[in-house]
C-alpha cells in the first residue's frame, strides 16, 4: 500500500512556485482574502493561505469587513477587488455568515481574478475543456496528486462519491476530459444513488467527497483500489486538546488494508488546495502581466 504524501506533494509544489516567483520582474502576485465573521475553521484556512502565499512571495492581503457587511457592500467590495489593478486574485471564503448569498458573491468576482474557480465561467470552461480558466483547487489538488504518484486514469473506472459543485462535479469533468492523465469511464453516486456500495466495489479510483465521516468501509472497496480522501470531518474527541479530530471521509484503518493507494486525512488532499490556490494566482498573475 502507498500513502499518497499530500504534505510532501503540497511542499514540492510550493518550492516550484517560489522559484517562479523569484524569478518575476517588477511586482509580487497579490491575492486578496475576504473573510466575513469568525468561523474558527475559516479563520484558520485563511491565515493558512496568508502563511503560504508570504511563503512563495506572493502578497497576501486579508480584508476583514464586519460581519454586519451587506450582500451589497459586500459585492462592492468585490468589484472595487475587480477593478484594482495591483490585484490579481480574489477569494471570498466559504462560508459566509447568513444571510450572506455566497453564490451571488462569488458570481461577482471577475473571471480572470477568480483563483477559487467558483464563478460559472470558470466551471463551464472546465466543461469545454478550455484550459484559459481556473479549476477550483481541491478538485485540482485532487488530479495533481494522482498525476504526480504516477496514478494514470486512462480507461479507468473512476467513481465519485458526492456531486457538490466545489468537489464532486468538477472532480468528474475533470477525469473525464480527454486528454493524457484522464480519459477515464466516470460514475458520480451520491445521496439518492441505489446500490451505491455495488457501484463502489467496482470503482479503480474511488473519491469520496461527501462530508460523512468514515462513510466508506473495507466492503465498499476493491482490493488495490486507489483511494482519495476529500473528506474533513471535526470528530468531538474529550481526549484531544482542541476537543475534536479529524476524519475523513473513509475509515483508513481497514480499507488502507486493502488498496494500492490511499490518501490519509489530515495530510492528503487538505494540503494540496492551498498549494492549487498559489498555483492559480501564480497563473493569474501570469495572464495579467502578459496581456499588458
Ligand atoms: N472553504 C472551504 N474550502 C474553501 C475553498 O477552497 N475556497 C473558499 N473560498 N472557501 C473555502
Amino acid at each position: 500500500m502507498q500513502l499518497i504524501d499530500g504534505n510532501k506533494i503540497a511542499a514540492d509544489i510550493i518550492s516550484e512556485l517560489k522559484a517562479e516567483v523569484a524569478e518575476f520582474s517588477g511586482r509580487k502576485p497579490c491575492l486578496a482574502l475576504v473573510r466575513v465573521g469568525e468561523d474558527p475553521a475559516s479563520v484558520s484556512y485563511v491565515r493558512k493561505k496568508e502563511k503560504t502565499a508570504e511563503e512563495i512571495g506572493i502578497d497576501g492581503k486579508i480584508i476583514l469587513p464586519p460581519i454586519t457587511i451587506s450582500q451589497q457592500e459586500l459585492e462592492s467590495l468585490i468589484e472595487s477587488l475587480n477593478a484594482d489593478p495591483s490585484v490579481d486574485g480574489i477569494l471570498v471564503q466559504s462560508p459566509l455568515p447568513s444571510p450572506l448569498d455566497e453564490k451571488s458573491a462569488f458570481k461577482k468576482i471577475s473571471p480572470d481574478k477568480d483563483v477559487d474557480g467558483f464563478h460559472p465561467i470558470n466551471i463551464g470552461k472546465i466543461a469545454q475543456e478550455d484550459e484559459s480558466g481556473f479549476i477550483s483547487c481541491t478538485p485540482a489538488g485532487i488530479m495533481e496528486l494522482l498525476k504526480r504518484s504516477n496514478v494514470n486514469l486512462k480507461g479507468k473506472h473512476v467513481v465519485v462519491l458526492g456531486r457538490s459543485l466545489i468537489v464532486g462535479k468538477p472532480v468528474a469533468l475533470l477525469a473525464l476530459q480527454k486528454k493524457a492523465g484522464a480519459n477515464a469511464t466516470v460514475t458520480i453516486c451520491h445521496s439518492g444513488t441505489e446500490n451505491l456500495s455495488t457501484i463502489s466495489k467496482q470503482a479503480d479510483v474511488l473519491i469520496a467527497a461527501i462530508g460523512k465521516s468514515e462513510f466508506v468501509t473495507r466492503d465498499m472497496v476493491k482490493p488495490g483500489c486507489v483511494v482519495i480522501d476529500v473528506g474533513i470531518n471535526r470528530v468531538a474527541d474529550p481526549s484531544k486538546k482542541t476537543g475534536f479530530r479529524l476524519t475523513g471521509d473513509v475509515h483508513f484503518p481497514s480499507v488502507s488494508e486493502i488498496v494500492s493507494h490511499i490518501t490519509p486525512v489530515p495530510g492528503g488532499v487538505g494540503p494540496m488546495t492551498v498549494a492549487m490556490l498559489m498555483k492559480n494566482t501564480v497563473k493569474a498573475y501570469k495572464m495579467r502581466t502578459e496581456k499588458k
